[in-house]
């Protein structure tokens, strides 16, 4: 079958049209999907669709379809029944020329028992048979040449997230390829948990997965749009569930294999900062934190080698800038409260120092 031609997807706004005043209560009614809009500001308005009729890609446009088709039948029978019940009570209501004798009884009217059977088993099946159609689309079983794999770890209160093939590991912030007709390019995410249960949910891209402990999930997407899709944990983790916001950019190919060569790279030593990179080596940083072509390789906290090439600081807490970053080294518990990184007693000269070496981490 040939995939995009049910994939069409224009701008979703004008494709809505007259349903958006459905669709802004549908969403001021799921809760879930207003989050934090504080470590979003900076980006424009657009940045802040989380709706689920928005879909982008291809299990949320799917869903999408096939929630509107269940929606659709379930109101037709909604206007059928209440419709004929209307009817009955408007059209059999007690006149003042009735002889107050029983109407015709017709228990056991053959025709009557067959059509409240017949019609609820077709309309059941019809709707188990396109079930049954969006999970085998859902399921896609053969991967096409090209797909991408990305290991998404989820941890109190932040994301890991792995690209095997390239050996970059980067945090919070996911780069993935758009997908272009002829050109597919899906990513498959390994979903697994550090900690405790999350769930990865990116609303405008595919229904959320859970991510659980010791068990292995997996999600699928490929954005036809490039741009940046937001959403977060949509599972309660503990205390800083709520700043556990995740972002994903779409490129264009030739943008992403950019991406991929410069986080490829070592870390920068820019020798002007060198003082700073020594608090940093020399303080307990080295023990979470990863900064590829130095002793730092722990493993616990976000990997910092390419940290500001990321716009988000602690999992959307803040905008990553030089005043965020410093009040987050100087106490994170004060930003995020219940992190889990320490304040690592880092003040004054050493602080500026080691600033200013994290900002040199482009
Ligand atoms: Cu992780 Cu909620």
């Amino acid at each position: 079958m040939p995939f995009y031609r049910s994939h069409r997807c224009p701008e979703p706004r004008a494709r809505l049209g007259g349903l958006d005043a459905v669709r802004v209560g549908l969403v001021a009614l799921a809760s879930p999907l207003l989050f934090s809009a504080r470590a979003l500001a900076d980006d424009a308005a657009s940045t802040f669709d989380t709706g689920i009729f928005s879909g982008v890609s291809t299990p949320a446009i799917q869903i999408q379809t096939y929630s509107l088709g269940v929606v659709a039948i379930c109101a037709a029978i909604f206007v059928v029944v209440v419709g004929f019940g209307a009817w009955t009570v408007i059209r059999f209501r007690r006149r003042d020329e009735d002889d107050d004798r029983e109407p015709p009884q017709i228990y056991g009217s053959n025709s009557l028992e067959l059509a409240w059977t017949v019609i609820p088993l077709v309309i059941v099946f019809i709707l188990a048979l396109v079930t049954a159609r969006a999970i085998v689309e859902l399921q896609l079983d053969k991967r096409p040449a090209g797909w991408l794999a990305v290991t998404a770890v989820g941890h109190q209160w932040w994301w890991e997230f792995q690209y095997p093939e390239y050996g970059i590991t980067t945090a919070n912030e996911l780069h993935i390829p758009v997908n272009r007709p002829g050109a597919r390019r899906p990513t498959f995410l390994t979903l697994e948990s550090e900690d405790v249960i999350h769930s990865f949910w990116i609303p405008r891209l595919a229904g959320k997965t859970d991510i659980i402990p010791n068990r292995t999930n997996h999600l699928w997407f490929e954005p036809l749009q490039t741009g940046l899709y937001v959403g977060q944990c949509s599972e309660y983790c503990g205390t800083q569930h709520a700043n556990m916001l995740l972002r994903v950019y779409v490129h264009s190919p030739t943008d992403f294999e950019r991406w991929v060569r410069e986080q490829q790279r070592d870390a920068v030593s820019d020798p002007r900062v060198a003082d700073g990179r020594s608090v940093f080596l020399e303080t307990a940083c080295i023990n979470c934190h990863t900064v590829r072509g130095t002793v730092a390789t722990g493993q616990f906290g976000p990997d910092l080698t390419h940290l500001m090439s990321r716009q988000t600081l602690g999992a959307g807490v803040g905008t990553l800038d030089a005043k965020t970053l410093r009040a987050w080294v100087l106490n994170p518990d004060h930003l995020k409260p219940g992190v889990r990184m320490p304040a690592m007693g880092v003040e004054g000269e050493s602080l500026d120092q080691l600033v200013s070496y994290l900002l040199s981490l482009k």
